[in-house]
């Protein structure tokens, strides 16, 4: 969840550098930093925190000439949030950023050690610039030294490497994190996306997954496993907002779609091939907990207690869920062998963050799952783990929640796996199951415009009940919300088993049901409830992999072979519906009435 810029050309280098990480900076902000060379020159600045810190220390620098130059800003993934993690990381005599995720660079960092390198850092990254500058002194030449670091290289990076050995050149690489390349005359500009260039180059090469090359004043040398590579480049846009919805209409429609890719991102490093991993924890944090209570609002509440069925089957450990504004206040009972838990997209919610504050008094040890590192739940926390989502725009959240409940999945499994309570069997069949998510956060065209020609249908009535059960039941919940919070319309998520008690006086043929129906779980009961429903004349959309005949309206999904799976899937349904209901009636979608992204307030 970083940003890196390049500039390769005459133009003032540190103001180019800067104003393009000021546009990445919502993708992480623990710290920033640049590093340029001019002729012999060399110089680096890094600062912690925000970018208008390193602003401030730059203040009197300026560059002339032509030089090369990288910048980078950082969210923290290996490593505290510190000046000497922060990037451009150096050796002897070269530079370099990066983003994502070395994954072998433990062993590539011993093997250095043994060689005698001297690390500074604790990041993945340093072991990049170590591993060239001891390839550089066996290779040929300096792009083999190079090729010879990629190729050794394991996980998602996109990478940018200056160095006095070749001072007028800028050797990249990508694989599996997005990096660009603009052109503008004799000038090359690299970004981790297009916002930052827009204005200053022409035209952009996206590099594809396994590219690496060289940059120098007026040529760019690609080359991937086959050898050296033709390619096209293509007109950059002139339109800034547009760009940073990447071409989508509004940010909440581009979170949706980015999903998947994110999911990657929150699994990285932690899901690993028999177990679950999370650096963020000591060895025995859960040694001592018996329960677990977690706190949140909205949304987050809503991944709360899907995780409270989670931690109860997969974990065997007992799971109570509040929302944050009811516990704050009824004088709850609490030992000291309960871990406490926070979720927050935004890190900021008063509730939660009182909740927090009242559960620490009470001398409980906790955690939070949280979007936004440095944020204060975070900081009032024993220990964090962030869901690496990236900054979500949209009022209504949609990855934070994805990414929350994927945390809280892994969560159940680490504590299973600390406290010996889940077999070898089960940790592997949920493994297996997660590494298959991102693939069913995949959206399809087909769906998304049949979802678009369906949203007509929905935009009267006098009742939207969401219903489902287990799992199935708070993503009820979390689909009704969306539902209210951008068409406006009343909506409610519902147990699909409680509706014969109560609700279901309110059938008729104007109250929608969507009905959420898995075919992993409960699907016959579910199938009755969902009866009972349509012989009193409600209008039903069924979401299922079954064909189901009394379906008035029906999205077929795929037949996963797990409950979490079809989870996703029917999350991405239940969020476009909502998205695409409020495109027709002409709402905000992004910025929808009487809502704030941050609820900092009581
Ligand atoms: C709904 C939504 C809100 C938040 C809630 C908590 O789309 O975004 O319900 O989930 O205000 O916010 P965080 O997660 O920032 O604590």
């Amino acid at each position: 969840m970083c940003g890196i810029v390049g500039y390769l050309g005459l133009n003032e280098k540190k103001e180019i550098l800067l104003d393009g990480l000021q546009e990445l900076e919502y993708r992480g902000y623990d710290s920033a930093g640049i590093a340029v060379i001019e002729g012999e020159k060399l110089n680096n600045f890094k600062a912690l925190g925000k970018l208008e810190n390193l602003r401030e220390k730059t203040k009197a620098y300026h560059t002339e000439g032509f030089g090369v130059s990288i910048g980078h800003t950082r969210w923290a993934t290996h490593g505290k949030p510190t000046e000497l993690n922060a990037h451009p990381h150096v050796g002897a005599y070269s530079y370099v950023v990066h983003n994502g995720i070395i994954e072998n660079y433990q062993a590539l960092k011993e093997e250095l050690q043994a060689d005698g390198v001297k690390f500074l850092s604790q990041t993945d990254t340093e072991t990049i610039v170590h591993l060239f500058e001891k390839n550089n002194k066996t290779a040929n030449t300096v792009f083999s030294a190079f090729e010879e670091t990629i190729e050794r290289l394991d996980g998602a990076y996109a990478t940018l490497l200056i160095t006095e050995a070749d001072a007028d050149t800028i050797y990249f690489a990508k694989n599996g994190s997005p990096m660009l390349i603009g052109f503008n005359g004799d000038d090359v500009y690299f970004a981790s996306s297009d916002t930052p260039i827009i204005g200053k180059a022409t035209e952009v090469y996206y590099l594809e997954d396994g590219d690496y090359g060289y940059a120098r004043q007026g040529e760019v040398k690609l080359f991937d496993a086959k050898g050296e590579k033709t390619f096209t480049k293509q007109a950059l846009t002139a339109d800034k907002v547009s760009a940073q919805k990447d071409g989508f209409r509004f940010f909440m429609e581009k979170e949706i779609y980015e999903q998947s890719h994110v999911m990657g991102e929150t699994m990285m490093g932690r899901v690993l091939d028999e177990n679950i991993a999370f650096d963020e924890l000591d060895a025995d944090f859960f040694k001592d907990i018996k329960a677990i209570k977690i706190c949140a609002c909205g949304t987050s509440y809503h991944s709360a207690l899907t995780s409270s069925y989670l931690f109860e089957r997969l974990s065997k450990i007992r799971c109570d869920i509040e929302i944050a504004s009811e516990f704050r206040y009824k004088e709850p009972l609490l030992t000291d062998d309960t871990l406490f838990i926070t979720i927050s997209q935004s890190g900021e919610t008063a509730d939660t963050l009182e909740a927090l504050k009242m559960a620490k008094r009470a001398g409980l040890k906790s955690l939070s799952i949280c979007n936004v590192d440095n944020s204060s739940i975070i900081r009032e926390s024993d220990a964090a783990i962030l869901t690496r989502a990236g900054i979500e725009k949209g009022v209504a959240s949609t990855k934070a929640f994805a990414t929350q409940t994927m945390v809280l999945w892994m969560l159940a499994l680490y504590v299973g796996q600390e406290k010996k309570s889940i077999s070898k069997e089960v940790l592997k069949t949920e493994i297996e199951a997660m590494r298959k998510t991102p693939k069913s956060l995949l959206v399809e065209e087909k769906l998304h415009s049949q979802l678009t020609r369906m949203s007509k249908r929905y935009l009267h009535g006098h009742g939207f009940f969401f219903i489902g059960r287990d799992i199935f039941f708070p993503l009820a919940l979390e689909g009704a919300l969306k539902r209210k919070e951008i068409s406006y319309f009343h909506a409610e998520g519902y147990p699909a088993g409680e509706m014969k008690h109560g609700p279901i006086a309110l059938a008729d043929s104007t109250l929608f049901t969507i009905a959420l129906m898995p075919k992993t779980m409960h699907y016959e009961k579910m199938k009755s409830n969902v009866e009972e429903l349509s012989a009193r004349d409600a209008t039903i959309l069924a979401i299922s992999p079954e064909p189901f005949e009394l379906a008035d309206d029906f999205i077929q999904t795929n037949y996963d072979s797990h409950p979490m799976l079809e989870f996703f899937e029917m999350m991405v349904v239940t969020q476009l519906l909502a998205l695409e209901i409020s495109v027709r009636l002409g709402n905000d979608v992004d910025m929808p009435r009487n809502l704030a992204k941050s609820v900092t307030v009581e």
